[in-house]
Formats: C-alpha cells, structure tokens, sequence
C-alpha cells in the first residue's frame, strides 16, 4: 500500500509546507510546522465545498440589515464582553490557562440559560459525573441542561442535530478528534477541522457555540490562528490564580465592542460578578512603599486603577529587565527613555516591574506610572499617599495624552486619590490643578514628571 502523503502544516498560521522547515515560509514563525496528512485536507476541502450553499449576489443597499438577537445569559459580567449576550449561530472561542474558571464559567452560563432554551454541555476532559458534581457544588442541581461526554466530533455533531440545542459548549476543543484525520486530538490540524464543523454546524442550525480552548505557555490560544479566524468571538480568561479575581476580555467580536471586560471573583459557590470593580486590584499598603505607583487604565468602557509595583536591585553580571503583565520591550525601551532624556540610569540595576492582581496592561498609557514606580524604587522613596499617574511616553521623552483622560481622572477622584501626574493634554481645561479634589500636575515631558514627583516627595 502506498504511504499517505503528508504535508507540515504551521501552527501559529496553518499553512502548509511539502517539507519540513525551522521556519515557516508564510509566517515566519519558528518550530511551528508538524507533520499532518495531506489528502485528508484535500477531502476537508471538497465536502466543504459540496456543502456551501449556493447565495445569490445582491447589492449593499438592497440586503436587509436587521438587528443581530441576542439572548443574554444572565451573567451580567459575562454578556459585557460578549456584548450583550449569545447570537443565533455565533461561535464564541474562550481560552484561558487550566484551572481559571473556564469550566465553571460556562456550566453556570449553561444552567441560567437552560430556563429559557434547550442546552447542550459537551465535555471532553471530564465525565458527566464530574460535571454532574461541580454542578452540586454551584447549587445548580436542578437545571435542565442536557451533558455529553464525547470526544469524537462526528457523534457530537449527530447529537447537536439530534437534541438541537440553541447553546452548545464544547469544553474543550482540543480534546475533540474527527474520524477523517488520522493525527491525535489536539494536533493542528485536529483542531482546525473540528473548529471549523463545528462552525459550519453553527451556522447551519442556527446553535449558539461556545469553544473552550486551551493557552499554551507563551499565552496564546494553542492550535492555529486560524481558528480565530473562524469564530465570530473571542474571549480570553485572564487573572492570578492565585487571587481570586478574574477577567474576561473579547480580543475579536462581530458582535460587539473588543477590549470590553467583563470582571468576576471566583468563591466557594463559582464565578460571581464584580459590577464595580475600578478598585479590585489596588493592593492594600497601610503606608504608601517606594516602587508603587497607582495607574488608571481604560478597559473598554471602564476605567480600571491598578498598582504598578517596580523593583530596582544592583545587577549581577548582566542586569534583568523583568515584567509581569506588562511588555518586556517596552520596558527595555521606557529605561532607555529614562536614561536619555531624564539622566536616570538603571544600567547596572536589574529592574522589576509587576502589574498587581494578574491584570494584563497593553495600553502605552502606563508607561508613565511603570517610569515613576522605577524612578521610585531606585530612590527608595514613596510616590505621597493618593498618588497616580497615567500617559504615554515617548522616544523623545514627551508625555502623550491618553484617551479619556477626564473619564479617568474622574474615577481615581471617586475613589479618593490625592494627587495626579497626567500628560498636559489630558489636564482639565478650565482648572487646571484641582479636579474633584484631586491635585492634578499636568507634564508634557517624562523629565518634567521626575521634577513634579522630587517636588512631592
Ligand atoms: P475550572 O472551571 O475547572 O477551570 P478550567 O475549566 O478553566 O480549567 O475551575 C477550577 C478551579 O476553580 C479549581 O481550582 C477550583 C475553583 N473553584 C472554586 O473556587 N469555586 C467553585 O465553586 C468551583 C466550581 C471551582
Ligand atoms: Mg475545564
């Protein structure tokens, strides 16, 4: 018999080589092309293609646009994100690291929305005794929510036709295999053509999906990119495991917003939201310690003040730059800054900067309180009580204004925060220095921001 043709496939872009390479030639990522069959792509193809229908074109104008239903969950926290509930036919992706709360998430959605439409919960990675247990264990006991647990996807695709769910989970797709590929459940191309039945399934029924997927190390969702591609939504399940906070946050949606979180604390009883969680991740110090500096960050439409912390240490051989929940190079680039236009040198320091409750901050806009916190720890001196600072920094040492300052510096005076360092831009126009009782210093270089902050403390 002849052997299968096999092809490498990427597994950042999914696309394929007819060799296997270092690099892939489409993406350019590194070790990332593994060894799939080629013919049974070739097949996804062509019953693909047999089962598209056939649409007719029509002009912009002349298609009716009509409002997209959603039914929300009932988890307020969960429907932000998601921008207002679950579509007909909308296939969500969540991923998050093991043991966030996906699981439980998904089962108390699945239980609010099962007194209202029929529910199916496919589990991959637990039986339905499990299920059956963290149910009870939520208080959940009575809801009709109908569990399968199945791996192989052409079952559970007969099951979705058979029960009609109008909500499906499946948790996860990484533990699903189809009988037309021959590679293990969770290889690429696994996940690929179980995503994208599943999808078509969707659609053509009319069910709402949610995937859960798996993280890999680097915080990306494993399988192939294209798998974002396929899905209508988003979501990723961020937080400290160790803390009991945990964010949600849409990264794509066609249906709503991006960057919208939604916040939750994790209890004995499962996921509960958080409706006013601006303050959740200050840190609780009874006098204010150097390396601190409070941040006032934008999470789609809520601001959201988180503690910067900074820790600068004479360097052994080679200094570390270190960031947790934050960009590495930025920071690289920020000292940089710090050294050039406002004479402050940590070359021979290791630097440490932590954003506090697990929170992920990719806004440019903390770049003012991750200098100040440094600027702090190397000092050894506290930024005063009530302290907080947001902005971007620049190559040339310019303060940049963030988007809605007001919305933020009015949160931070809702909270009780004393004094505020903010980009000149972002300064209140009328009165320049007291906003709601909070003093505001308005910078339009970092150089500046040093001086204010000398003059403070
Ligand atoms: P789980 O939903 O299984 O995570 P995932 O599906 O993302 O892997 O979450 C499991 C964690 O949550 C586990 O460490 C226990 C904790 N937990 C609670 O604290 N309270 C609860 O009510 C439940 C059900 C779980
Ligand atoms: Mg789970």
């Amino acid at each position: 018999m002849a052997r299968d043709k096999t092809v490498y496939t990427c597994s950042a872009c999914g696309g394929t080589n007819p060799k296997w390479l270092g690099k892939c030639p489409h993406c350019g990522e590194w070790n990332t092309l593994e060894e799939t069959l080629a013919e049974a792509n070739g097949a996804t193809r062509h019953r693909f293609k047999a089962m598209a229908p056939m649409q007719p074109v029509a002009t912009l104008s002349a298609i009716e646009a009509a409002e997209i239903e959603r039914s929300p969950t009932g988890l307020a926290e969960l429907d932000r994100p998601l921008g207002g509930g679950i579509v007909e036919g909308g296939v969500v992706l969540i991923g998050g690291d093991p043991g966030i709360g996906k699981s439980t998430l998904l089962l108390q959605a699945a239980e609010k929305l099962s007194q209202a439409m029929p529910v199916l919960y496919v589990t991959g990675e637990e039986s339905g005794a499990q299920v059956a247990l963290r149910a009870r264990r939520l208080g959940l006991r009575d809801a009709p929510v109908r569990v399968l647990a199945e791996i192989q996807l052409e079952r559970i695709l007969a099951a979705i036709e058979n029960e009609r769910p109008r909500f499906c989970v499946i948790d996860s797709i990484q533990t699903l295999y189809s009988e037309a590929l021959t590679s293990a459940p969770g290889s690429v191309a696994q996940v690929r053509e179980c995503a994208a039945q599943l999808t078509r399934c969707a659609k053509s029924l009319g069910t709402s999906i949610v995937l859960v997927g798996h993280v890999t190390k680097e915080g990306a969702l494993a399988g192939p990119r294209v798998l974002e591609h396929m899905v209508d939504t988003v979501l990723y399940f961020e937080g400290d495991t160790h803390s009991s906070f945990r964010l949600v946050r849409a990264i794509k949606n066609r249906f709503g917003a991006v960057n919208e979180i939604g916040v939750f604390a994790m209890t004995e009883r499962g996921l509960k939201g958080v409706s006013n969680p601006s303050a959740i991740f200050l840190s609780t110090h009874g006098a204010p310690v150097p390396g601190s500096c409070v941040l006032v960050t934008l999470e789609g439409t809520r601001p959201l003040l988180v503690e910067i912390q900074a820790l600068v240490d004479s360097a052994g051989v080679a200094p570390r730059r270190l960031s947790v929940g934050l960009d590495r190079d930025r920071l690289a680039m920020l000292l940089a800054v710090l050294h050039r236009h406002a004479g402050v040198s940590c070359t021979d320091q290791d630097v440490f900067v932590n954003a506090v409750g697990g929170v992920r901050i990719g806004e440019p806009a903390a770049d003012l309180a991750v200098l100040l916190a440094i600027q702090s720890s190397l000092r050894g001196k506290p930024l005063p009580r009530g302290f907080l600072a947001f902005g971007e920094v620049g190559l040339a040492g310019e303060v940049r204004p963030a988007p809605r300052g007001q919305e933020r510096l009015r949160e931070a005076a809702k909270l009780g925060f004393a004094v505020a360092v903010v980009p000149r831009a972002n300064a209140p126009k009328t009165d320049a220095r007291a906003f709601e009782g909070l003093a505001i210093h308005a910078v339009e270089r970092i150089e500046q921001a040093i001086e204010v902050v000398r003059g403070l403390s």
